[in-house]
């Protein structure tokens, strides 16, 4: 029973943001913020006090509480998963760990085939708390669907083989360029690992994905297509075998917004340095997420909602579009300001 695949909630039928992201035209525009769980909520400090980010992420009822905190708090149209990128990589047995301010650093870099070779494949038995985690969210969360996601092959590589966050992605390149069987390898088993996290977290009950590939903006489009996009595909035509829309986010990511969704992606994601109305039509016939500047959130209101305006009236030309900012929430946001955002959003018509 417990492994059984969750039968949708009947509200979800209504969801804006399934809607949207299936490239229908919904009441009103979607919205939902990346990192909108944890970070800036007096409410999610409180509950993580003393307790490790992996910590969390591996305890399913904090995992829920975080999971519903932005979605009580905002009214946004969709949940995201609290968890990250690494922790598949924590529950096959890598030894790494979230520093706080400094994100994931791995204990022993990944530089050779044997390395690669000793990493386990993920089964659903590395993350009974994830499923867990997911079915309780699903049955609190009603009509509000939930987005499930996982790091792509780019930027996971990126952690393993530097040992930590990186502004040049140098290591990881040089093995890209100097090293493809290994190379190859490991893009091949984060591909895995990517495909069976999400699949745990669709038969669980989520009911979209995201694939992050936050990095992916290091590349030239030439590289992204020869030696990173294939695995991203893999992972997206993965997703879609499961029947649930796919969105696929980077950052710096102007030059690639077109392979970015031949990938497979039914929703682009776009940073906030790209202006929505060049990323509409680079993206093609696919639905765009984004993109307000995160530092917005510090302007005044009126400043903010007008910028916010400009991006929805720009993506009514795609075939569809959820707000979002152009990446996280930064720590220090006042949530009141994503409140009066999310507000705005909701009520913003198309101009006649
Ligand atoms: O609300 C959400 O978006 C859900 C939770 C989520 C987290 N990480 C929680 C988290 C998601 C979707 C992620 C994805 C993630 N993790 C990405 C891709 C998205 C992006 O932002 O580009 C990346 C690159 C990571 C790796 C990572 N983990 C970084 C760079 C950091 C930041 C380090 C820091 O503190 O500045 C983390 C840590 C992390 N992941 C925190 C949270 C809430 C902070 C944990 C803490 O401070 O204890």
């Amino acid at each position: 029973m417990t492994d059984a695949v969750q039968t949708p909630h009947p509200g979800l039928a209504g969801s804006p943001f399934l809607a949207a992201a299936r490239g229908e035209r919904p009441s009103h525009t979607p919205v939902w913020y990346m990192r909108q769980a944890g970070r800036s909520l007096p409410e999610y400090l409180k509950v993580r006090e003393g307790i490790g980010m992996l910590e969390s992420c591996m305890d399913a009822d904090l995992v829920t509480e975080i999971t519903l905190q932005p979605v009580r708090r905002y009214g946004v149209d969709a949940a995201i998963f609290f968890s990250d990128i690494v922790l598949p990589l924590k529950a096959v047995g890598v030894d790494l760990d979230i520093k706080p301010g400094v994100g994931p650093v791995v204990a022993s870099p990944v530089r050779t085939l044997a390395d690669v070779q000793a990493i386990p494949d993920l089964t659903p038995e590395h993350v009974p708390y994830i499923s867990q985690a997911v079915r309780q969210l699903v049955a609190e969360l009603g009509a509000t669907p939930l987005i499930g996601f996982a790091g792509a092959p780019f930027t996971v590589a990126s952690y393993l083989v530097e040992g930590g966050p990186s502004k040049e992605h140098a290591r990881t390149k040089a093995m890209m360029f100097g090293a493809p069987d290994v190379w190859d390898a490991l893009m091949r088993k984060i591909a895995g690992v990517a495909a069976a996290y999400l699949r745990i977290q669709v038969e669980a009950g989520a009911s979209a994905v995201q694939l992050f590939d936050s990095w992916a903006g290091a590349l030239t489009p030439a590289d992204y297509r020869a030696s990173v996009m294939p695995h991203s595909a893999r992972v997206l035509a993965a997703a879609g075998e499961l029947g649930v829309p796919r969105i696929h986010f980077g950052v710096g990511t102007s030059n690639l917004l077109g392979p970015m969704g031949e990938a497979g992606a039914d929703v682009v994601g776009v940073d906030w340095r790209t202006p929505m109305e060049l990323a509409v039509p680079l993206v093609g016939d696919r639905v765009v997420q984004g993109n307000l500047d995160p530092t917005l959130v510090f302007a005044p209101t009126e400043v903010m909602t007008a910028r916010a305006a400009e991006i929805i009236d720009a993506g009514r030309a795609a075939k569809g579009h959820i707000f979002n900012l152009g990446h996280g929430v930064i720590p220090s946001t006042d949530p009141g300001q994503l409140t009066a955002l999310t507000e705005f959003v909701h009520a913003h018509q198309p101009p006649h």
